[in-house]
């Protein structure tokens, strides 16, 4: 399976068959590796009603037919009134998926939508697990992780809204994945990090670290 960074906490995957995007803010993103009428979709995981992650799902969802998987409280507040397809479930579900099963893990992180929960998602694909953290801090239930067995972990370093250079590495020490992918920083002045530098601390810890440039692609 392949997995290509797209910008930001954007990353498409792939089985060869389904083609899964994440919180894709394109339009307006300086970094953003394709842009949102080009880039293809069969389902869409927004991880929270910010919007530098729901971004273009909504153009990109009405143009491919793609279906937009978030909580029901997102569905409800922004997707369900945008008029796309939704396919919903909550915070500990797992959404039987055709590429697999998505499950809803928690994330400590405002929503953007009232009455909202933040959420990163634990994918399931081609016999492989990807964290996608979503917008979240440190917190201790990333130890539960460790059990899944997860195979890359995208976590945000930015800083300043979410987990920074340092939180992130002690993440990946409760986690526990066989490789890290850094995101969600560079893409704004206030997130500016070194990824090199995160991923050589990550490397002293003992695990491995990718740092993917916007448009790279991971196969695994
Ligand atoms: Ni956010
Ligand atoms: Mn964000």
């Amino acid at each position: 399976m392949q997995l290509q960074f797209l910008g930001h906490a954007c990353f498409l995957l792939t089985d060869g068959t389904c083609r899964v995007l994440t919180d894709p803010f394109l339009t307006g993103n300086p970094l953003a590796a394709i842009s949102a009428d080009q880039v293809a979709a069969d389902f869409i995981f927004v991880t929270h009603g910010h919007s530098d992650h729901t971004g273009d799902a909504v153009a990109i969802a009405r143009r491919t037919g793609a279906t937009v998987c978030c909580t029901v409280d997102l569905a409800d507040g922004l997707f369900g009134p945008a008029g796309v397809k939704v396919q919903v479930g909550n915070l500990g579900g797992r959404l039987p998926m055709p590429f697999g099963s998505a499950k809803f893990f928690q994330a400590i992180h405002g929503s953007g939508v009232p009455g909202c929960l933040s959420c990163g998602f634990i994918f399931e694909m081609d016999g492989r697990k990807i964290y996608h953290a979503g917008d979240t801090a440190l917190m201790s239930d990333m130890a539960l992780l460790a059990e899944e067995n997860i195979d890359v972990a995208l976590l945000p370093i930015g800083d300043v809204f979410t987990m920074g250079p340092e939180d992130a590495l002690r993440a990946v020490k409760m986690i526990r994945p066989k490789l890290v992918v850094p995101m969600h920083y560079n893409t704004f002045p206030p997130i500016v990090q070194d990824a090199v530098a995160f991923a050589s601390a990550v490397q002293e810890a003992g695990f491995q670290a990718r740092v993917l440039r916007p448009g790279e692609i991971l196969q695994f």
